[in-house]
């Protein structure tokens, strides 16, 4: 069974050509962030534009590097929901093109799901399991029940993870996306140099607010004083604190709801010392922590024909196919 996958939510083009669920024989992902570097984040018609753009070569070339024709797609699984949205209707206006010119049926694609069911490309996930979505956008902790129910536990109050590395960074002219350049730095800090405060929030609830506005004062008082600041200092401070909170509440999580397995899922999921210490925490309590490979934890469609495969064995609380009414959803909740 050959599923087309189409991910076009942010400022990733990406088309991927998946055999039976689980073999990728191509994800072609074309990043448009040394565009948006200049603008110090994405700027979204400018993403769209480069979609439109690029996709119909993109789709060239990943069908050419898998060997096969569209002749041969059986299914397409698009993201429909969430995500930027003229972006989101480049992908879903694309997919809809061939779904009627070839009679090939669409699989809706939820954005997250898809960074989630990147891991089941690359282990042998067990189910019950939590995850722990952390991205630009999002950052929740979700329940997977053994018949692949999703079950939104907690999620930000405030700013998602991502989000605040990319603010931190931007704060010390570190350019973007922040997320790399932080886990980089931090390396070279001391990460009890800088006070960064505890969110008080409860339950599976996140807050990170406080923690990127301490960075961003911080700053701001020295650059007013002309006063040198280490910015390693800083990452190392920032970045403890908030991989602190991740793994806290995620364990909880797994604990609580006596779950042996924990998926980590979505661009931050590539932070060096997140996948460390939550594996090394989780091992405590005799927990298994799940993560995609580096180049599967930013947005690819890769991992969007995986979520449409899953989708396609295991049915969803939505309808299983869409008809060429399919509609872009910028918000919505797994
Ligand atoms: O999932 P993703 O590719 O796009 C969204 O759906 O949002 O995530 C992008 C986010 C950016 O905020 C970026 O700074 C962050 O993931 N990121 C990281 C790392 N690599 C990417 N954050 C922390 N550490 C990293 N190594
Ligand atoms: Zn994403």
């Amino acid at each position: 069974m050959i599923i087309l996958g189409i991910e076009t939510s942010c400022d990733e083009t990406s088309i991927s050509v998946l055999k039976d669920g689980k073999e990728i024989l191509s994800n072609y992902i074309s990043s448009q962030i040394d565009i948006h570097k200049e603008y110090g984040g994405v700027v979204p018609e400018i993403a769209s534009r480069h979609h439109i753009k690029n996709i119909a070569t993109i789709m060239e070339v990943s069908l050419k590097e898998a060997g096969i024709t569209l002749d041969d797609v059986d299914y397409i699984a698009v993201t429909y929901a969430p995500g930027l949205i003229g972006a989101l209707l480049v992908g879903i206006s694309f997919a809809k093109g061939i779904a009627y010119g070839r009679g090939i049926p669409i699989i809706p694609v939820h954005h997250i799901k898809g960074h989630i069911y990147a891991n089941f490309l690359e282990h042998k996930v067990e189910l019950p399991a939590i995850a722990l979505v952390v991205s630009g956008g999002h950052t929740n902790i979700i329940h997977i029940d053994i018949n692949h129910k999703f079950t939104n536990l907690g999620g930000t109050l405030d700013d998602a993870v991502g989000e605040s590395y990319d603010k931190v960074s931007r704060v010390m002219g570190l350019g973007y996306p922040g997320g790399p350049v932080i886990d980089q730095l931090s390396y070279e800090g001391d990460p009890n140099n800088i006070y960064m405060p505890e969110p008080k929030v409860g339950g599976y609830e996140f807050s990170f607010s406080g923690v990127k506005t301490s960075v961003i004062n911080y700053v701001n008082k020295m650059n007013m004083k002309k006063e040198k600041y280490n910015p390693a200092d800083i990452a190392a401070s920032f970045q403890n604190r908030v991989v602190d909170i991740l793994c806290k509440k995620t364990i909880k999580a797994a604990l609580e709801k006596k779950v042996k397995n924990i998926v980590i899922a979505g661009g931050v999921a590539a932070n060096s010392l997140l996948r460390k210490e939550l594996l090394c925490r989780a091992k405590l309590e005799d927990i298994e922590v799940f993560y995609p490979s580096i180049k599967l934890c930013t947005d690819n469609a890769g991992m969007i024909a995986a979520a449409g495969y899953y989708k396609l064995v295991y049915g969803d609380s939505d309808k299983i196919f869409a008809d060429l009414k399919l509609n872009g959803i910028a918000n919505m909740e797994i």
